[in-house]
């Protein structure tokens, strides 16, 4: 019992939540996600490292309109930071003319990739 509160405080402070004391949410309002649903099923930390192979994921599955993370169909990802949970959704939901991609297109451990190498382009917080 008393681990699965201790968990719950670390998931969070670690998302921004405001909980145990953490004021990281007040920043979220500034780039207020797209599509506007909650984030909270998408919430955990980054579970994948390797920034030269999600850069490869990136390019396969993203990179038509989102090339080396710049501007073409889609807008400039690099220097935009979103929380973990908000990319998550943006993938897994879309928004605009941005498809949404699910499971058995992209599975979660190509997310994570993704998320890695977004990481080292500035694009998450
Ligand atoms: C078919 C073109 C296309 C593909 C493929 C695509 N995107 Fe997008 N993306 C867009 C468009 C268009 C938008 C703007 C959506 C809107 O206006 O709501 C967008 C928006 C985003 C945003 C929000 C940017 C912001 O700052 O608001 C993120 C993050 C993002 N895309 C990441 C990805 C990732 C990661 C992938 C690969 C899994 C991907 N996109 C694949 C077209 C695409």
């Amino acid at each position: 019992m008393h681990t699965s509160i201790r968990i719950i405080c670390l998931l969070s402070f670690t998302f921004g939540m405001i909980a145990c004391g953490s004021s990281k949410g007040a920043e979220e309002p500034a780039t207020a996600a797209t599509s506007g649903g909650d984030t909270a099923q998408y919430e955990g930390p980054i579970a994948a490292t390797d920034v030269a192979h999600g850069k490869e994921v990136f390019d396969n599955f993203c990179g038509d309109c989102h090339p080396d993370g710049g501007e073409d169909d889609g807008p400039s990802l690099i220097d935009k930071p979103h929380t973990p949970a908000r990319l998550r959704q943006q993938i897994r939901e879309g928004s605009g003319k941005m498809r949404p991609f699910p499971e058995k297109r992209l599975s979660a451990a190509n997310v994570e990739l993704i998320l890695a190498w977004l990481a080292s382009v500035n694009a998450v917080k």
